[in-house]
């Protein structure tokens, strides 16, 4: 590809993640969302997913039983000219971590927010990191066909909870069995509400921003109560200003109800208006590197294994970030210099896996892991080496002890373990007298799913002995005298080696201090 179409095709790249709390409706809108790209056929398919043929993989149970999505996924359509890559986002607050990183590698996110519910502690939680990474947002206000909060509530709800200047796109009229349609501010029309989508679905609006006089609506006295409001917010709300969009300081919210598939559409149009193409990444020194660059260069921001039990596959997720990827390409992987052929590489639809050939920078690519990548990798072709910028890492704050409940099972027991940390989903430690195994998590059901698939994909039994929370704190190796260790302050090694004590409570870690005041203890690497 010459640098011209690279352009061309990069800037037609829109990558996003969909961001809320469990249960507002974020299957539902990508679900939608795939159908307008037309890569599913029939609503219902991705939850479907859940009880059906994805159900095979074993460890999905776990997910089916607490009615949780706990895995990211990636899905990729082409609508409006437009490739649209969507990384699904695990909602329960336990796989923050795996949230957390999937988000650096997308270029904007879409909030969904329960219209009955408003601003919720997951919502809240992922909303903080994306406006970390300064990344446009954009809100969905769901479930529209049911009574909710006042929309001027909501509004407020975003800007004072949220710290977000909120610019409504439309405006509901109605809502519950009340709804009527949308007061389209953007686009200057009357979207109507019909379950049947029968008949005329937009109303175009005079100069004045009014119906047409012989339209019944217009005598309705919520449409009245709409027209106030939509002034209300044109005299005091905020300005439509690209540039706060861009830098995620305003976020434009549209109504809608994902289930009846109203306002989705309409919502996706505005979002490809103004949802950026993909940016530039920055490297380990802060450089930006452009993505259409002749060199491809990626990162590796999730690996799941066994995503197919049959096969026994690990793919790595690459978040490409310049250039353009060809399947058989030879890269180097930055961590330790390897040379890499990259032949075995996938990407994702809704239903469906298939091999790829081509990708550029704002895709996402899925390439088969033989046990070379870890999170955070960096590969890159050509001959200037880059690394992108560290990953978040959360620590972790609950500690099992975890063994083989046969002994004689060893084996499996190793690789299991081995595998599943190298997703980064628990972190592995080791006691530094005894090697026992232990593992930390930032949350318990991380430590159930990993019990889950030991059994399932490895046929290990593992027991887990509960350590409770502890405060993980590094110690230079240097300054390390393993008789600094006590009941109080368990002493291991992390994954490469490093020293690191388990503390009981801030109390232990204060007294530890107080012993030692040359020591310099970090709560992260
Ligand atoms: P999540 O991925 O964010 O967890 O939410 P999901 O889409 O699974 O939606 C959660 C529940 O909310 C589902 O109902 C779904 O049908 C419902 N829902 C989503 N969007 C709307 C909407 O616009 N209006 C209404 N009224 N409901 C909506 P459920 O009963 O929990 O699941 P199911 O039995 O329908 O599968």
């Amino acid at each position: 590809m010459n640098n011209q179409d690279l352009a061309a095709s990069v800037n037609s790249r829109r990558t996003f993640a969909i961001i809320s709390h469990p249960d507002a409706g974020k299957t539902t809108i990508t679900e939608q969302l795939l159908l307008f790209g037309g890569v599913l056929r029939k609503a219902g398919t991705v939850k479907a997913k859940k009880s059906g043929s994805f159900a095979k993989s074993d460890w999905m149970e776990i997910e089916k039983k607490r009615g949780i999505s706990v895995t990211s996924s990636v899905m990729q359509f082409d609508y409006a000219d437009k490739r649209i890559n969507i990384l699904d986002t695990p909602g329960h607050e336990d796989f923050s971590e795996d949230t957390y990183r999937t988000l650096m590698a997308v270029d904007s996110a879409v909030m969904v927010i329960d219209s009955a519910k408003g601003i919720e502690p997951q919502t809240k939680k992922l909303f903080q990191v994306c406006k970390m990474r300064g990344i446009p947002i954009f809100t969905f206000i769901n479930k529209l066909d049911r009574d909710g909060k006042d929309p001027l509530e909501l509004i407020a709800e975003l800007e004072d909870v949220l710290g977000i200047g909120a610019f409504p796109m439309n405006w509901p009229i109605g809502m519950g069995k009340g709804l009527k349609g949308l007061y389209d501010i953007f686009n200057q029309r009357i979207e109507l509400y019909r379950k049947e989508d029968q008949g005329e679905s937009y109303l175009e609006l005079d100069d004045n921003g009014e119906l047409r006089e012989d339209n019944p609506l217009k005598e309705e006295s919520i449409y009245q109560q709409v027209l106030e409001e939509v002034e209300l917010l044109k005299d005091a709300g905020n300005q439509m200003n690209e540039e706060k969009i861009a830098a995620g300081k305003l976020t434009p919210v549209f109504f809608g109800s994902a289930l009846t598939n109203f306002g989705v559409k309409t919502f996706l149009d505005a979002y490809l208006k103004f949802a950026p193409a993909p940016a530039a990444h920055r490297d380990e020194a802060g450089e930006k590197i452009s993505p259409v660059s002749n060199d491809f260069s990626g990162f590796v921001f999730k690996i799941q294994a066994n995503m197919n039990p049959n096969h026994r596959d690990r793919i790595a997720f690459v978040r490409i970030c310049a250039g353009e990827f060809e399947r058989g390409m030879d890269v180097t992987l930055a961590r330790d210099s390897k040379k890499i052929r990259l032949s075995n590489s996938t990407q994702f639809m809704a239903d469906s896996r298939e091999t790829l050939e081509t990708a550029v920078a704002g895709d996402i690519i899925g390439l088969y892991d033989t046990g070379n990548f870890q999170i955070g990798d960096t590969i890159f072709a050509g001959k200037h080496k880059i690394q992108y910028e560290k990953l978040p890492q959360f620590t972790p704050e609950i500690f099992v002890r975890v063994t083989a409940k046969n002994v004689m099972k060893q084996k499996s027991f190793h690789k299991g373990i081995a595998q599943l940390v190298q997703e980064g989903a628990v972190q592995l430690y080791q006691s530094y007298s005894t090697n026992d195994y232990i593992l930390g998590a930032v949350g318990q059901l991380q430590f159930e799913v990993f019990q889950f698939r030991m059994l399932n994909e490895y046929h290990s039994e593992v027991v887990m002995t509960p350590m409770g929370r502890k405060i993980a704190r590094w110690i230079d190796p240097e300054q390390l005298d393993e008789k600094m260790s006590s009941s109080r302050n368990i002493l291991v090694k992390d994954r490469q080696g490093l020293p690191l004590f388990l503390f009981e409570n801030e109390f232990s870690e204060r007294w530890f201090a107080d012993k030692y005041p040359n020591v310099k203890l970090s709560a992260k690497l």
